[in-house]
């Protein structure tokens, strides 16, 4: 954000973001919202009263001191103590209780949210510039897309109120062909001001050497070349179409459009492709070092060469459950945006991370290479 969030702007915010939550399940019943269909993801009705959790847990009882509506409830929305695939057979609220606490968490927040100072000059780092509010906001927007990635695995056809289709589609893309970034220093990192999270600062200083990256994301034209060339695995909801390809997800059946970047690949399938290209995955500073110059950024999330890693002079802010315990050699950085995320949230400096065999999540691929030569 630019300015600084005022209570108003906040207020809109959070009934934005619970719209948008609302519109997205309004097309399934209760029992769609219960059914688990992944281990690697949660039933709809967890995620939903996690978010009214997780709001209650900060706006309610952290900033406003209430005591929580229901007890010892939160241990069931606690995303570390519960891993996804136990979550379906917890006794978590479910159908009317659920909306019911969603709605009374909500009152709550908004009550609060009346009491408090959000200005720039609050010394309480949580609230200052609406930090923990602007946490909350991206925290339903961004489980708004992990709710989607459950959405592809319906088996019942998807059908929003929203009937443009290309809303849960990444758009076409136009090869760019290549950028070249020369050699340099280049500021990493989100700045000081503003909200980012713990794991996107401290802004700092990198030296990269000469590199190159694709203007564009891979796209399924070019993956299915790469199919037909080495026999490799289609991506995630792929199958057979006669002598072509075609995408089942959301319950809908279509052929896959060459023109559109390549979702639902592992990092381990990127990597593979990429060196089949000839090419390399970019780092994750590269990635940030080329952000302003690329082209189709937001059909897919883009898989990097980087561990999720802490910067130097990381600082767990305000927990350490969101980014610290995640730090080491077994994540892999993802960059960019894909179709499912809130402009919102998407900004350069952003890091997700998944495990490197994951393909449930919106991950494509960019490619770069190092750059040889001089420049003329
Ligand atoms: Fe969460």
């Amino acid at each position: 954000m630019t300015s600084s969030p005022t209570r108003k702007s906040i207020a809109a915010l959070l009934a934005e973001a619970r719209e948008r939550t609302i519109a997205l399940i309004a097309p399934l019943g209760d029992e769609l919202l219960s059914r688990v269909y992944s281990e690697l993801l949660s039933p709809l009705a967890w995620d939903l009263g996690h978010i009214a959790n997780f709001e209650e847990l900060w706006l309610v009882q952290t900033v406003g001191g209430r005591p929580p509506l229901h007890g010892e409830l939160g241990h069931f929305y606690d995303a570390i103590e519960n891993p996804r695939k136990e979550r379906g057979a917890l006794p978590i609220l479910r159908d009317e209780d659920l909306r019911a606490y969603m709605n009374e968490v909500r009152v709550r927040t908004l009550a609060v949210l009346d009491e408090v100072d959000v200005g720039p000059d609050n010394p309480d780092r949580l609230l200052r510039e609406g930090f923990v509010y602007e946490m909350l906001i991206a925290h339903e927007l961004q489980h708004q897309e992990t709710m989607l990635q459950l959405l592809q695995m319906l088996d019942v056809p998807y059908r929003p109120a929203e009937a443009d289709p290309e809303r849960f589609a990444p758009a076409p893309l136009e090869p760019g062909g290549t950028v070249r970034v020369e050699a340099g220093t280049h500021e990493i990192g989100a700045p000081a001001r503003g909200f980012a999270y713990d794991n996107e600062r401290p802004r700092h200083a990198v030296d990269l050497p000469a590199f190159e990256i694709d203007r564009t994301p891979v796209a399924n034209g070019t993956y299915i070349e790469y199919m037909g060339e080495t026999g490799a695995e289609p991506p995630m909801y792929w199958e057979r179409d006669g002598d072509g390809w075609a995408r089942t997800a959301m319950g809908v059946r279509v052929p896959v459009d060459p023109a559109r970047p390549v979702v639902h690949v592992s990092w381990e399938e990127a990597d593979t492709f990429a060196r089949w290209a000839g090419k390399r995955l970019p780092s994750e500073f590269e990635w940030e070092a080329a952000a302003p110059r690329l082209d189709g950024v937001g059909g897919a999330w883009e898989w990097t060469s980087s561990d999720f890693l802490a910067y130097p002079g990381f600082e767990a802010f305000p927990y350490d459950e969101y980014s610290k315990v995640f730090f080491g050699d077994a994540y892999k950085v993802l960059r960019g945006a894909s179709w499912a995320t809130h402009p919102h949230v998407a900004r350069p400096s952003f890091r997700n991370w998944d495990l490197p065999q994951r393909r449930q999540i919106f991950a494509g691929i960019r490619l770069a290479n190092d750059s040889e030569g001089n420049p003329s």
